[in-house]
């Protein structure tokens, strides 16, 4: 290990964290009552200007009035770039801040987008005397932030989590796609050379590196990485692959832009029942074998070592987080 000590965030289960337009009250009861860990309330993109003052008042009172229950509770911000995101700030965390978990931020650029936002939150929280600190989460979707994703990730002590925004990704850097995080056939290799008679084309995921350096940054300081959305709700299975792909490199979550999505997220996110198991014998089966003065031994026929044992303890803590919520 390093000598250098990465602090982690808050613990929280982040599986599913699901969108609900702020400009849209009546579908706020039936969230609340989903099985999702976090659920974001959206000023931003989802809501057009007309309305923005309006889904205020409403996210307002939302917070205060309905029993969310356990839920980790967050309102995505509109970008720093407009005048409706001071209001937002001060408005919600003055009237609404008790219940109010996270504050997400969206297009973040620069590290000094957090300082600023860091900055607001102090403010009001010491001048309304709350003893609970909001965290951040970031969503980084321009080529800015992904150009300064490690200085952002580092950027305050709020910081929680890392999302991929892929759909406003998309447009930043033009990237050719028509769908909102699926696949693009034109992102493919072909196998073979001019002289063989078949040839096939084997997609490839467009989204890999900027995932992967998504998972890098959110992990070298502590914070959770989250993927973003799958536009297509009418597509289970494109969701669940994409979940997959997400889990595989190490994120913790994926968002769900439909309630349909919450459950697939549950489940793709967290371990199965047999790597639950395998991680609790892990465990045992070292602790015997450091009884026995050994490093390392064998289980099920594979080697198992000290790194074995850290890659058990997340997966039983997950368990343990989840069977906790
Ligand atoms: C989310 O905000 C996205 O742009 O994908
Ligand atoms: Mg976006």
């Amino acid at each position: 290990m390093s000598f250098f000590n990465v602090e982690q965030a808050a613990a929280r289960l982040n599986r599913s964290e699901l969108a609900i337009p702020g400009s849209q009250p009546n579908m706020f009861e039936k969230a609340a009552k989903l099985p999702v860990d976090v659920i974001f309330l959206d000023l931003e993109d989802a809501v057009a200007p007309d309305e923005k003052e309006q889904a205020r008042k409403n996210i307002i009172e939302a917070l205060n009035d309905i029993d969310w229950g356990k839920k980790t509770m967050s309102v995505r911000i509109n970008g720093l770039d407009t005048h409706y995101m001071y209001r937002d700030v001060v408005d919600v965390v003055e009237q609404a801040g008790e219940r109010l978990d996270l504050i997400m931020m969206p297009k973040v650029g620069t590290a000094s987008d957090v300082y600023a936002v860091d900055m607001l939150l102090t403010q009001i929280e010491d001048a309304k005397g709350y003893t609970k600190r909001i965290g951040l989460e970031h969503i980084i979707e321009t080529a800015l932030g992904m150009q300064n994703i490690n200085e952002i990730a580092g950027a305050s002590k709020r910081n929680e989590s890392l999302h991929f925004g892929v759909a406003d990704y998309a447009a930043s850097t033009r990237a050719r796609t028509t769908s909102i995080g699926g696949a693009n056939s034109d992102y493919a290799v072909l196998t073979g050379g001019p002289d063989d008679d078949t040839r096939d084309v084997h997609w490839g995921d467009m989204w890999h590196y900027a995932l992967s350096r998504l998972v890098v940054a959110a992990r070298a300081n502590g914070l959770r990485p989250v993927d973003g959305p799958f536009g297509d709700f009418s597509d289970p299975e494109g969701y669940k692959a994409a979940a997959r792909r997400a889990a595989v490199l190490g994120c913790e979550g994926k968002w769900a832009i439909h309630p349909s999505q919450v459950d697939l997220a549950n489940e793709i996110m967290s371990p199965s029942a047999a790597d639950i198991d395998r991680a609790e014998r892990i465990l045992k089966a070292m602790e015997e074998a450091e009884a026995a003065g050994k490093g390392a031994v064998s289980l099920d026929g594979r080697l198992i070592d000290y790194a074995s044992i850290r890659q058990a303890e997340v997966m039983v803590h997950k368990a343990r987080q989840i069977a906790d919520s």
